[in-house]
């Protein structure tokens, strides 16, 4: 039986949601590997639409298994609000049907306080974050004085790992011109929130390993995209997480010989929230009209994404760093009705020719984009569900999508709706 990972291949919302609910349907357990309630999956199941920012997309179908992995960050009051918002909605959500890694970390309120905070300082370059304290958790973890799931089980301990944090954070608090942390009122609220989170409390890593071993089929749902992958990505201007699909292993505590099949999530142009570089970026019409067409506002945060076309060099590097073995490329009806067509396929940095992007940050920020150009097509590929109903042009241009990225593309999503997908290799096939 196959396992499959499905990570973002760009800067995240590259239509995952769709996909990870299409795959979804065919697997029996769906599980989270790395982020936190940044993230945002919108799914539409018959008329329906769910919003789901930290729980797996698995949650709104019936007879699945939704995991939360120990390389989640996670909130547990905003756990318990989406907890209550899908059950408002008919989702059945019980201990049987979720469970969380004990040795998660959790977000606290002065991270997401210390995230807003750094964020609003005038001096530093701003990352843009999505600010729900993803980042000062992450911090704590690999600090070794995070509050995980298991300690609100025991109070002595909580009252412990409350304190061994407070000693860093009080100190950076005063720094920053902050009031310190009211310790028995955290301890208070993290008593309060404990079952809540407990309920769902279990060794993860255990539970995977009997499940893979009994033959189930495990989707690993990604957030964020690569290129925010803490390594690999834009740094600073990244997630606090590792994005990229070797995480899926250290996230759940299952073996990286259990992953069978990558699927990376590309769009067929690009988009970016928040700061940081971007070469194929556009600042004209073609921009305006990508962003409008593609409706490209976080789900998250509601800001307009920025904009520009294909670029080849970054998927290719990601589609490397991840193991990719197929894309499914997604909102390819977003470029119908342009005349050309760009995609991005090298750089110029000094006058060299360079095929991928350099890590240094001065160089990234003179990398200039060399564009290829191909002609556009009139006609509409929206809900295209065979390769038939597609116009020459846009064949074209996948293909040439392929050929560039040096990878293929398995499904070809033409619309939000699941069944308008176009499936050339199975990711679930034996
Ligand atoms: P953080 O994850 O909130 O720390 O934000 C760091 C960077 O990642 C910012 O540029 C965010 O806009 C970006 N980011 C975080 N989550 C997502 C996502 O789900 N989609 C797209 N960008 C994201």
């Amino acid at each position: 039986m196959a396992n499959v990972v499905v990570v973002g291949a760009q800067w995240g919302d590259e239509g995952k949601g769709k996909i990870v609910d299409w795959l979804s349907e065919r697997a029996d357990v769906i599980a989270r590997f790395q982020g936190g309630h940044n993230a945002g999956h919108t799914l539409v199941i018959d008329g329906e639409v769910f919003k789901l920012s930290l729980l797996p997309s698995g949650i709104v179908r019936g007879g699945k298994l939704s995991v939360i992995g120990n390389g989640v960050v996670l909130d547990p009051w905003h756990l318990k609000k989406e907890i209550e918002g899908l059950r408002s909605q008919g989702v059945t959500i019980t201990p049987e049907t979720l469970m969380i890694a004990e040795n998660a970390p959790l977000i606290l309120p002065i991270h997401g306080e210390l995230d807003r905070v750094r964020e609003a300082q005038a001096s530093v370059a701003k990352i843009g974050t999505t600010g729900r304290g993803i980042g000062p958790a992450y911090e704590d973890k690999v600090g070794r004085r995070s509050v995980r799931v298991a300690d609100l089980a025991d109070d002595a301990t909580l009252e412990l790992r409350v304190d061994r944090a407070l000693v860093h954070h009080d100190a950076l608090r005063r720094g920053l011109g902050l009031e310190p942390v009211d310790r028995d009122a955290l301890l208070a609220d993290l008593r309060a929130i404990a079952p809540s989170v407990l309920e769902y409390a279990a060794p993860v890593w255990k539970v995977l390993n009997e499940q893979r071993r009994a033959g189930k089929r495990i989707l690993f749902e990604g957030a964020q995209g690569a290129l925010l992958d803490i390594d690999f990505g834009t740094y600073p201007f990244v997630t606090s997480s590792n994005v990229i699909a070797g995480q899926a292993a250290t996230g759940t505590g299952i073996g990286p010989g259990s992953i069978d099949f990558v699927l990376g999530i590309v769009k067929a142009y690009t988009t970016r929230v928040g700061e940081g570089p971007f070469p194929a970026e556009l600042h004209d019409d073609d921009g305006q009209r990508l962003g409008e067409r593609g409706h490209e506002f976080g789900t998250v945060t509601g800001r307009k994404r920025r904009c520009g076309w294909f670029d080849a060099v970054l998927v290719r590097q990601t589609c490397a760093t991840s193991g990719v073995n197929g894309i499914a490329l997604t909102k390819l009806d977003v470029l119908d009705g342009f005349e050309t067509l760009k995609i991005c396929v090298g750089y110029e940095l000094d006058g060299t020719r360079l095929d991928y992007l350099p890590i240094a940050a001065d160089q990234q920020a003179r990398c200039t984009p060399v564009f290829e150009e191909m002609p556009g097509w009139s006609q509409s590929t929206e809900g295209a569900r065979s390769w038939a109903d597609l116009p020459a042009e846009a064949i074209k241009y996948v293909r040439r999508v392929e050929e560039l990225i040096d990878c293929p593309v398995a499904l070809l999503s033409t619309s939000p709706e699941r069944e308008d997908t176009i499936l050339v290799t199975d990711p679930f096939a034996d």
